[in-house]
């Protein structure tokens, strides 16, 4: 266990401990975190009531039964009702503010968040007051010293049809998030389902990257499409890649990213991929670490690090690259990067 393992320099005994602690105040970016995977129980009672809606549930304990899944389409049937609570543009800031003071906490220097305006104007909510509310967290969220960015994810279980009228509802707020991704149910929907919608954000200066989700019927033929013919910058998960070393290759070459997220693995499958994301680390592959859902999934960023760290003996060396990976991939300018790499550097000589 990397508990027990001791450096001893010229008398001087150093630990080699990945605690709890460092994995928490470990400088980090957040790439993968749906931002309506932060709806935690108490927040949802409170929209419920304020926005009169009867979600079936009174106390947290009664919210919390209702979350029983052991794969990617029974998690999905919980999450996107539950969304039924978020209806207004303060109810959009409050869950956005409230997770950045989260990250805040997990000293999350720089995050880009996922939301799913489908699943939100496919029941009557409009574009503007999704994004308006998130976007004012993302602007409030520097005086909490993040910095902070909004991706817009189509929903793959949509028809490319919606995914077109959503892209051209978003050109107004063009100045108001990043890049574009693909989330949801990943079964019979490829990434090429929406090449063309890629191509057209492409076009518009937005960044790109597409859930390729593990353990999928098709993973190998989704990750291969969403990188050699969609073009993505990243990959989130897409560790079913250690599959195909041509395309671990690839991914190593270009500096793709690919973001991980431990403990929401673990609810959807049996593992955490810690063993494929020691593999992909070892071949020099920009992998890193991430929380997905947190509010559903047992925890924040931190506790994904520690998850992994823990169990599967990653060295501080090992933690400290990921760490790394996560700014290095991230749609920051080089500047930034290297502000926060430093900053990285320091706490580890200071760790
Ligand atoms: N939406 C929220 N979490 C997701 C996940 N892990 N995969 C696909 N879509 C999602
Ligand atoms: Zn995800």
């Amino acid at each position: 266990m990397n508990e027990l393992i001791y450096l001893n320099l010229g008398g001087v005994k150093l630990s080699k401990k990945v605690t709890k602690e460092f994995t928490a105040n470990l400088p980090k970016a957040e790439l993968h975190l749906h931002i309506e995977g932060t709806l935690e129980p108490d927040l949802k009672l409170k929209l419920a009531k304020r926005n009169h809606i009867d979600i079936g549930q009174d106390t947290i304990e009664e919210v919390q039964k209702t979350y029983e899944y052991d794969d990617l389409a029974s998690f999905l049937s919980v999450y996107y009702p539950a969304m039924e609570v978020l209806q207004k543009e303060e109810d959009f800031y409050e869950l956005a503010f409230e997770y950045l003071k989260r990250a805040a906490s997990n000293n999350v220097r720089h995050v880009e968040i996922f939301f799913d305006p489908q699943a939100h104007t496919s029941r009557g909510v409009a574009f503007g007051t999704v994004i308006n509310g998130l976007y004012r967290a993302v602007v409030d969220a520097r005086a909490l010293n993040v910095d902070a960015a909004l991706i817009m994810c189509f929903l793959r279980d949509f028809s490319k049809e919606s995914a077109r009228k959503t892209l051209l509802e978003s050109l107004p707020y063009k100045d108001k998030f990043i890049g574009v991704g693909l989330d949801s149910d990943e079964h019979n929907n490829p990434p090429l389902k929406f090449a063309r919608q890629f191509e057209d954000a492409a076009a518009q200066g937005l960044h790109l990257t597409a859930h390729c989700d593990i353990d999928q019927k098709e993973s190998i033929d989704h990750i291969r499409q969403a990188l050699e013919i969609m073009g993505v910058e990243r990959l989130d998960h897409g560790t079913n890649i250690v599959e195909d070393p041509d395309l671990v290759q690839f991914v190593a070459n270009k500096k793709i990213g690919l973001t991980s997220c431990p403990l929401s693995n673990g609810y959807v499958s049996p593992e955490m991929k810690g063993k494929e994301v020691l593999e992909l680390l070892a071949q020099d592959v920009k992998v890193s670490i991430h929380s997905d859902d947190p509010a559903y999934f047992g925890g924040y960023i931190g506790d994904n690090y520690y998850a992994i760290a823990k169990n599967f003996d990653l060295t501080k060396d090992q933690v400290v690259q990921l760490a790394k990976n996560s700014f290095e991939t991230s749609w920051i300018s080089d500047e930034k990067k290297a502000l926060y790499l430093k900053e990285l550097d320091e706490y580890v000589t200071a760790n």
